[in-house]
């Protein structure tokens, strides 16, 4: 037999005749014992706590594309709920676009998710609209096809609750412009339909807003009747996202919107010098504005050197970034998943988030202290002040009307001449009647800018 132990000896000492004179001793060692021994299970904090604490609210994730072009939003042929990492079809051998599953948003611990309704840039002039009904609609099926784990939420107000019973709230966001048309009545309706962000532009300029490859160049800027589309989306409690907007459109937005903007999945232009990320002069401007920029991973945003992979760290540069210039409340995560074919090593897929997490508290030399405060207002709750913002605007301006501006004929016209398409071959609103082609020769020069114009769209379609 061996010794006994030293607890026990503890033990036959305190319950010994001398107990009476050392009872204080005796307190004190036992609780020294049990003292340590919680202290050996109790695990100290790690920064993916933080996402049990607060939602883990992601700004962008392009599933429903990927539901559209492999399966014409069959959702019936969708396996959500198996783990697809080696999927035969949405596997990431088989599909380069592809990190989304359920078992995997759970193990990433994602607690509220933008699902985007996004249609290409091609569709635009012609059924952009429609298409992007077919994505609200998959993304509303796609939510209430799995009750226990998706809620469709449309109030910031719900998405603490929801991530409290264990599920994901799932809110829709549409990107591109293009997507309006250039009309008031669906972006409303839109909003009807439970749309809570429109991203102004895709990689297409609108007949009112530039893209981002215009970067600082120009075509229009931020238009009159692009103006009006930012105040009525203040009024009606649309987010505004700049993701995707030229820089030029960035500051125009921020001097004249009434409430705070969102930038869903961009990161910082001065760590890797891409015209998708955002400028230092506009992070001080999202600061005024007490808005909120979700930085995006996408390999190709976060890291500017072409000879080495883009990694973890790339992000975290990033994120510490915009947290050093402009402070811990104006930085959230939008991760681009399933919108992009790179994403940067050590943040695979959505099951990843929990690591980013854990990197970020490692506060390594250099970089800004991340406490549990900083981490769960990185994860959501800085998303849902600027979404408590904006709802509060839209309530202060319950007094005022429905805009019922219309943009002219004439800017229609311009943008798609511009574009080399056949004006208004595809489209037959009463507003085409008041084109006036000799004050467009006159006023504009449509064919210096043509190329400009142009040259960005995804893919050149003539005529209809
Ligand atoms: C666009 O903005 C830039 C920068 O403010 C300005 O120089 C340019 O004149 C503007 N162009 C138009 C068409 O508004
Ligand atoms: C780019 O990456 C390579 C390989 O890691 C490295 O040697 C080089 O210093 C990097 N260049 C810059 C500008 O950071
Ligand atoms: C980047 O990653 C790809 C895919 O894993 C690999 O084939 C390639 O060699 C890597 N490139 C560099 C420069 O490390
Ligand atoms: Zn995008």
């Amino acid at each position: 037999m061996g010794e006994p132990s030293k607890s026990s000896n503890i033990y036959k000492y305190c319950t010994g005749r001398m107990m009476y004179i050392n009872v204080a001793v005796c307190l004190s060692v036992l609780l020294l014992v049990i003292g340590l021994s919680v202290g050996l299970t109790v695990r100290p904090f790690k920064g993916r706590d933080a996402l049990d604490s607060a939602p883990l609210i992601d700004g962008h994730n392009d599933l429903p594309y990927n539901l559209y072009g492999k399966l014409n939003n069959k959702l019936s042929d969708y396996p959500f709920e198996s783990d697809l990492t080696h999927d035969d079809v949405w596997g990431k051998t088989a599909c380069s676009t592809c990190y989304t599953d359920l078992p995997r948003l759970k193990a990433g611990k994602v607690g509220g998710q933008f699902w985007v309704a996004y249609v290409s840039c091609s569709s635009q002039y012609k059924d952009s609209v429609q298409l992007t009904l077919r994505q609200i609609d998959v993304i509303r099926r796609f939510v209430e096809r799995y009750p226990a784990n998706l809620q469709f939420i449309t109030a910031a107000e719900d998405i603490e609750p929801t991530w409290r019973s264990g599920k994901i709230a799932s809110m829709i966001g549409v990107e591109g412009g293009h997507s309006l048309d250039s009309s008031l009545a669906i972006l409303r309706l839109y909003y009807d339909l439970g749309v809570r962000y429109v991203t102004l532009t895709h990689t297409c300029n609108t007949p009112w807003a530039d893209a981002s490859p215009m970067d600082d160049g120009y075509v229009y800027n931020l238009t009159e009747f692009g103006q009006t589309v930012v105040y009525e989306m203040n009024r009606i409690g649309m987010l505004v996202d700049l993701s995707h907007v030229s820089h030029n459109v960035m500051r125009d937005v921020l001097a004249i919107t009434r409430a705070p903007v969102i930038f869903s999945h961009s990161s910082a232009f001065s760590v890797c010098g891409h015209y998708r990320n955002v400028p230092d002069d506009v992070l001080h401007l999202v600061k005024k504005n007490n808005g909120i920029v979700m930085v995006n991973f996408y390999s190709e945003f976060v890291n500017c050197n072409s000879s080495r992979n883009a990694t973890m760290e790339d992000v975290i540069k990033h994120i510490n970034h915009i947290r050093n210039l402009i402070g811990v409340d104006h930085v959230g995560i939008g991760g681009d998943y399933d919108g992009v074919g790179s994403m940067p090593v050590g943040l695979d897929d959505v099951s990843k988030y929990p690591n980013l997490f854990d990197r970020l508290y490692e506060s390594r030399e250099g970089e800004p202290t991340w406490t549990k405060e900083d981490l769960e207002k990185l994860a959501g709750r800085n998303f849902i002040r600027v979404f408590q913002a904006v709802e509060a605007v839209r309530d202060s301006l319950k007094s005022e009307s429905p805009r019922e501006d219309v943009i002219t004929g004439n800017e229609l016209y311009i943008a798609q001449k511009r574009e080399g398409l056949n004006p208004g071959s595809c489209q037959s609103a009463i507003e085409w009647n008041d084109v006036n082609t000799t004050d467009i020769e006159q006023s504009v020069s449509l064919s210096t800018i043509t190329n400009k114009a142009r040259v960005y769209r995804s893919l050149e379609v003539e005529g209809c």
